[in-house]
């Protein structure tokens, strides 16, 4: 059950002159090649430790099964705790995989209720204190670096509470998943004996949801995450060769490449038709956005590469954005993601037939429906020269899904080299990360505060109201 990559219409055999032509593809095979060669000589290494970890897993994975079985049996409550690629990996599995109801199933349906907070908004803190017994809740904290404030405050103020209302018992409600090296929370886990899981030193935060951050909430939520790794390494295997026409990952980035260098294409739409991959769009927008957006590459050289992604629902954003796609600029590449056969599917039933107008949708079902409006926009965009292209699953289940993961990452990965930027780093984060710890005057961060009292003060006449 492979993945299908399809880029016609981003050839200008579909699209005319604002397409890419097969010999555009052979102007920059060369540079493709040596980004494939780049990749495969680092694979494990470094920061592309996450390459490797559809093998290299099998001792914690069996543990991980065995927590998440403990979990089930004994909490209510699986909440995560964490922010970046620290949640919208585990969010956007759950989506995928999951029932759409899930929370709201009845206990014998599902398992534990599942709760990912990744802000610190003190009303959803407080909405989900609402919900949930401390008691028979598991907490697991997420953080790679163990000193996001976001997650370190959700700490505080989580074990806070455990320990008013669970008295000595109360740290078997955290499980910790952090660097082993770094960090404060692997510090505090180790004084307060935390279950722990580790985030492998070579996996950054956006390419960690096939380690212990994804593999425990989904194995906590019953998804077979032995099918997800298997999935990702069927795609890495599939991906297993320096020409992009025999490895789709690279074709990907070969197109986005031209695309982003040479036809200023400076947006990148993620739309799948199907609700149950809303959120692996909000992953995939982390994974380019934070990996491409960079201002200097590797020679120094202020770039400023990127491209904006953009998260987009089919049906859903066909009233809201495809006018944009269709009439507006010629500046995005739209990425539709097809699934070929639903999990179940709903007949349109019959009632309107003296109404001609809606009559002829009856007797068709909704998967028929959303799978030809998609292949209507599809044809809409390519009729107005829009870049356009397509991944078709077969079905959404842990091996596609498990694909779909190792697809973008290696595109991700394949695509950084070709622009000649540092993929796997994250400076712009990391100035606002500082910024808010010198705000809090947190030790150490003494010279960034001056900085930004030293910084241009807003003048009031440039605010109204
Ligand atoms: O991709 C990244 O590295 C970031 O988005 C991080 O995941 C995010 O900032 C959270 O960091 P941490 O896991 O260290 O709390």
């Amino acid at each position: 059950m492979q993945i299908k990559f399809d880029f016609n219409n981003m050839m200008e055999s579909s699209i005319g002159e604002k397409g890419i032509s097969e010999k555009d593809i052979q102007a920059v095979s060369e540079k493709a090649a040596d980004s494939y060669a780049y990749f495969e000589k680092n694979r494990g290494t470094g920061w592309m430790g996450w390459a490797e970890l559809p093998y290299n897993q099998e001792e914690i994975v069996r543990d991980i099964i065995y927590t998440a079985a403990d979990v089930r049996a004994h909490y209510d409550n699986f909440v995560v705790l964490g922010i970046g690629g620290s949640a919208l990996g585990p969010m956007a599995v759950f989506n995928a995989l999951c029932h759409f109801r899930y929370n709201d199933l009845d206990q014998k349906k599902r398992g534990v209720k599942f709760f990912v907070e990744d802000n610190v908004d003190p009303e959803r803190m407080l909405a989900l204190l609402d919900v949930i017994d401390v008691e028979k809740t598991m907490f697991n904290v997420i953080t790679k670096s163990g000193a996001t404030s976001e997650t370190m405050s959700q700490y505080l103020i989580i074990t806070d509470i455990l320990k008013k209302r669970c008295g000595k018992d109360w740290a078997k409600h955290i499980i910790a998943t952090t660097s082993e090296s770094k960090g404060n929370l692997i510090k505090l886990a180790k004084k307060e004996g935390f279950k722990t899981y580790y985030i492998p030193d070579g996996v950054g935060g956006r390419f960690s949801e096939l380690c212990p951050v994804g593999l425990l909430p989904a194995a906590v939520l019953g998804i077979d995450i032995i099918g997800l790794l298997r999935g990702a390494a069927e795609m890495d295997k599939a991906c297993n060769s320096s020409d992009p026409y025999k490895n789709p990952a690279l074709m990907a980035a070969t197109l986005q490449y031209i695309a982003m260098e040479q036809k200023g294409i400076n947006v990148s739409v993620m739309m799948p038709y199907a609700d149950s991959l809303k959120l692996m769009a909000d992953w995939y927008c982390q994974l380019w956005g934070e990996s491409l957006g960079k201002a200097v590459d590797f020679d120094g050289n202020v770039v400023h590469k990127g491209q904006t992604p953009v998260k987009s629902l089919g049906v859903t954003d066909q009233h809201s954005q495809v006018q944009l796609y269709t009439e507006g600029p010629f500046d995005k590449v739209v990425t539709f993601i097809a699934v070929k056969k639903y999990r179940g599917d709903v007949v349109i039933a019959n009632g309107a037939e003296e109404f001609p107008d809606v009559n002829f949708l009856c007797g068709h079902t909704m998967g028929e429906l959303i799978n030809t409006e998609r292949e209507a926009t599809e044809y809409a965009l390519t009729r107005s020269k829009h870049m356009n292209r397509t991944i078709v699953l077969d079905e959404v289940n842990a091996n596609t899904v498990g694909q779909l993961l190792m697809l973008f990452q290696l595109e991700t990965a394949y695509c950084g080299k070709m622009l000649n930027i540092d993929t796997f780093n994250q400076p712009g984060v990391e100035e606002g990360k500082n910024a808010t710890y010198a705000m809090f005057d947190r030790a150490g961060y003494e010279q960034k505060k001056a900085e930004l009292e030293a910084a241009p003060k807003k003048s009031a006449k440039y605010i109204i109201g």
